[in-house]
């Protein structure tokens, strides 16, 4: 193309620009009378196939709405798998981006976003820049405020290792307890570690172990045995006890942790309780939501 003709094109671009951002303020001026503001909070969970797991979340649910009396409390799940299998039963959840824009179709206009997973990976992430975007939008949220997962800086490490403890089972010598996390690829795998320390801090028969990465049971199975445990408490390191803590933990096949413990000498005692049905930890996640809802303010 010639440069006179580039030029012109320039110079029509710029033209039109000109014109448009003269005409916005006057449009804004017609139509663009702010929204009244209306809050709501999201929780966010990975979601669980597993009917009777769903209390644990149902029961964050209802210490969130008392936590912010008259504030509407919307429940969205991260996983599309699970919305898809749970689907297929008649169940529908939304994901986090549908359960956003209907709140904007709402007229919600500040959404605190709570995430109800155990620590910063993937669908945390997920959350982030889904937020971002619904940000963004036009006609979307003027604010979101996301909240951390549950282990997410040191003093989250901290606290949650002393809840954990306080809901634990009391124990006789021989005793242990294994805390059964997810586990992923990504960085944030290094929360499990970090609360491992913060746990052998305060007691040395409880581990940390994940069922996709590490460290995993074979890992602390040496330690297990030099403390002389006998008996092994099963707990999920999770928001619910769903189908990972109900198959790959407490399962008969011969490749959960029960079996292969018990195969090891051990005698294993499961507990399907998940992290959200644990009072002290539940609260660790409200005040999580707590920190967003303030967020909202500046
Ligand atoms: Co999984």
């Amino acid at each position: 193309m010639r440069s006179s003709a580039v030029r012109a094109l320039w110079s029509a671009a710029f033209l039109t620009l000109l014109s448009l951002a003269l005409a916005l303020p006057c449009l804004a001026g017609e139509h663009g009378k702010a929204a009244e503001p209306k809050r709501g909070i999201l929780l966010v969970s990975f979601g669980t196939s597993v009917p009777e797991a769903v209390a644990a979340i149902d029961s964050l649910k209802s210490q969130a709405e008392a936590a912010f009396p008259g504030v509407p409390v919307r429940l969205a799940y991260s996983s599309k798998i699970i919305r898809d299998k749970i689907a297929g039963e008649g169940i529908k959840k939304s994901s986090p981006a549908q359960a956003l824009s209907d709140m904007a179709a709402e007229g919600f206009t500040e959404v605190a976003v709570q995430s109800l997973h155990a620590i910063p990976g993937h669908e945390f992430h997920d959350i982030i820049a889904t937020a971002k975007a619904m940000e963004g939008m036009p006609k979307g949220m003027s604010k979101i405020s996301v909240g951390l997962p549950l282990l997410s800086t040191p003093h989250d490490i901290d606290a949650a290792a002393e809840a954990i403890l306080a809901t634990l089972p009391k124990r006789a010598k021989g005793e242990a307890v294994v805390l059964m996390g997810h586990g992923t690829e990504h960085p944030a795998n290094a929360a499990y570690a970090a609360l491992q320390l913060a746990l052998w801090k305060r007691d040395q028969s409880v581990f940390v172990a994940t069922v996709e990465s590490s460290p995993s049971l074979e890992d602390i199975l040496p330690a297990l045995k030099r403390q002389g445990a006998r008996t092994v408490h099963l707990l999920p390191l999770m928001s619910v006890a769903g189908d990972h803590a109900r198959n790959d933990m407490a399962g008969d096949e011969d490749d959960s942790w029960a079996s292969i413990l018990k195969s090891k000498g051990f005698t294993p005692k499961a507990q399907l309780t998940g992290l959200g049905s644990r009072p002290a930890v539940a609260k660790l996640w409200i005040a999580h939501l707590q920190d967003a809802v303030k967020g909202l303010d500046h």
